[in-house]
């Protein structure tokens, strides 16, 4: 992938803020100890989803708690088949739990909203038929949130924030596929979302690219402080893009416990302070656990 894009605006990575000590603490409280009236802008309780097939009935989740504070960088971190995609999209709307509640700003999420959008892993979720400017402008004519002229200003802005200026006319088929994971994100965050959820977003990218991505997407949550509910199975990548990191047990999935990543940037990932950051949370996400306390379903 080119590189050009990340140059050619002023989307270049801002070094964060140093912090006070590296590496991880248990996450008794939020890291940023929120006002006494601030209440969790996203908060799942006690949500557990099921697929129920005519054959069987497979528990995904098991009553999982979150609460996801406004500019959170939050991680959920788990193995494969774990339910981690199946959480984002009750989240985003489009799965409704069995029980348990979903709420965002205080409202219980009944069904898909503009304010919680979707970062999907594959590239192919641009429609090819529209250039980049009129990929990113349809939600926001779609949902009835701007006019034309409005929407596609705002296109434009976000489409600059992620160094794709030169691209706007340009359609799907003519970017690499880094460029493409930006525009999805340019899209995403040009429809202003409570939460942006992004489900394995780089997973798809060479080494190279996804820690260019990575330090992107950074860069940019430095600039716009949106609230970020981001899916990985890696270890490294929760422990660079998030501020706050849950670990879910396999499948089905539930909290084993959640810790706070303090700072750490791309270029730690070969200190030591990281690396053993990275084997603290490898030995969590493979301890044995209890078996959840799930009564069967009928
Ligand atoms: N449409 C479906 N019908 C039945 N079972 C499903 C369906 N989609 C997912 N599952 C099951 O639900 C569980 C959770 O799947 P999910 O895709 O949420 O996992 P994941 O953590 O996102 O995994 P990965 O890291 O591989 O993407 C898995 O056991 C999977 O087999
Ligand atoms: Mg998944």
């Amino acid at each position: 992938m080119t590189l050009v894009a990340a140059r050619e605006s002023h989307f270049e990575p801002r070094p964060r803020p140093a912090p006070s000590g590296r590496g991880l603490s248990e996450a008794t409280a939020p890291p940023r100890a929120p006002a006494p009236t601030s209440v969790p802008l996203l908060q799942v309780s006690g949500v557990s989803l099921e697929y129920r097939t005519p054959e069987r009935v497979v528990r995904a989740t098991h009553r999982i708690d979150l609460d996801v504070y406004a500019a959170d960088r939050f991680v959920l971190l788990g193995p494969s088949g774990c339910g981690k995609s199946t959480l984002l999209k009750a989240i985003a709307g489009f799965h409704q739990p069995v029980e348990g509640e979903i709420r965002v700003g205080g409202e219980v999420v009944r069904g898909p909203g503009p304010d919680r959008i979707v970062v999907f892993q594959e590239f192919d979720q641009l429609p090819p038929w529209k250039t980049v400017a009129q990929n990113v402008a349809f939600p926001l004519r779609a949902a009835g949130l701007l006019g034309r002229r409005e929407a596609e200003a705002r296109a434009r802005h976000y489409i600059d924030k992620v160094g794709l200026t030169r691209f706007a006319d340009s359609y799907p088929h003519q970017l690499s596929g880094g460029m493409k994971q930006r525009v999805a994100i340019a899209r995403a965050l040009a429809t202003q979302p409570k939460v942006l959820l992004m489900d394995e977003p780089f997973a798809a990218l060479d080494a190279l690219t996804r820690r260019k991505m990575q330090e992107e997407l950074l860069a940019l949550w430095d600039e716009v402080r949106f609230t970020l509910l981001f899916v990985t199975h890696s270890i490294e990548e929760a422990l660079v893009v998030g501020n706050r990191v849950a670990l879910l047990s396999p499948h089905p999935g539930r909290v084993r416990s959640e810790v706070n990543a303090h700072d750490f940037t791309l270029s730690d990932i070969g200190s030591r302070d990281f690396q053993a950051a990275v084997q603290r949370l490898h030995g969590r996400l493979f301890e044995a656990g209890p078996e959840p306390d799930a009564s069967p379903v009928p």
